[in-house]
């Protein structure tokens, strides 16, 4: 089966997988780094992380373009659901068997608040194993967390870690969070999107190279990645 990854600028990604597409933490409108618009984007599944407006802004505006369910915690989900939304709520430690895949909901130490003030739960983290056992780990929003020791004993194919800092892990912690998640390969996201959160990516996937095992990819936004 093919898996293709998409950039789409700051922490937004795409998954196609066999020609499903999915669409995570949807933040295009406003996002001076996003690589595509709205409109030309197509969806099956639609992943949101945690309430911050750089990762949900889209959803809703998503989900009625496409139809696409979203797979969200089961605060966020409660909130999308009023506004007309189709979920599927799931919360930390728990998996579920969807027809793109297994996508189980990580720890994330960060914020979930949504941007009407309301009550987005907790921050989660995605990992995904495919029909064929590929592994693909979306730490999202996230400060650094002993943790993710735990997820990398799962044998990630690739994990995507924010390098960002102020608002998340910077490059010094994601270089420890690469040595606890043990993956094959790793690309940075987060950064770049403004000023506060400007980053040299090449010089961290140079540490990358030299400090884990784990292959950097650094990613232009609207770059894609064969998994
Ligand atoms: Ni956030
Ligand atoms: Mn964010």
């Amino acid at each position: 089966m093919t898996l293709k990854y998409t950039w789409y600028g700051h922490g937004t990604f795409g998954l196609d997988l066999d020609g499903t597409k999915i669409v995570i933490d949807p933040f295009f409108e406003g996002n001076p780094a996003a690589s595509t618009t709205l409109d030309k984007l197509e969806a099956d599944f639609i992943w949101v992380s945690h309430g911050h407006g750089d990762h949900i802004a889209d959803a809703g505006p998503l989900h009625k373009q496409t139809g696409a369910q979203v797979i969200t915690n089961a605060e966020i989900a409660g909130w999308l659901g009023k506004q007309g939304v189709e979920t599927h709520a799931q919360h930390i430690g728990g998996g579920f068997q969807h027809p793109f895949g297994h996508l189980k909901f990580t720890y994330a130490q960060h914020g979930s608040g949504l941007p009407d003030g309301s009550d987005g739960g907790n921050p989660v983290g995605f990992l995904l194993t495919t029909a064929d056992n590929k592994k693909v780990y979306f730490a999202c929003d996230t400060g650094l967390f002993g943790d993710m020791a735990l997820i990398g004993e799962s044998s990630l194919d690739l994990a995507v870690l924010p390098i960002g800092d102020n608002f998340t892990m910077g490059p010094d912690d994601a270089v420890r969070a690469a040595q606890l998640l043990k993956p094959k390969h790793v690309i940075p996201a987060h950064y770049n999107t403004w000023g506060l959160i400007e980053q040299d990516a090449m010089a961290w996937a140079q540490r990358i190279e030299a400090e884990t095992d784990a292959k950097a990819h650094v990613l232009q936004p609207g770059d894609t990645f064969d998994i």
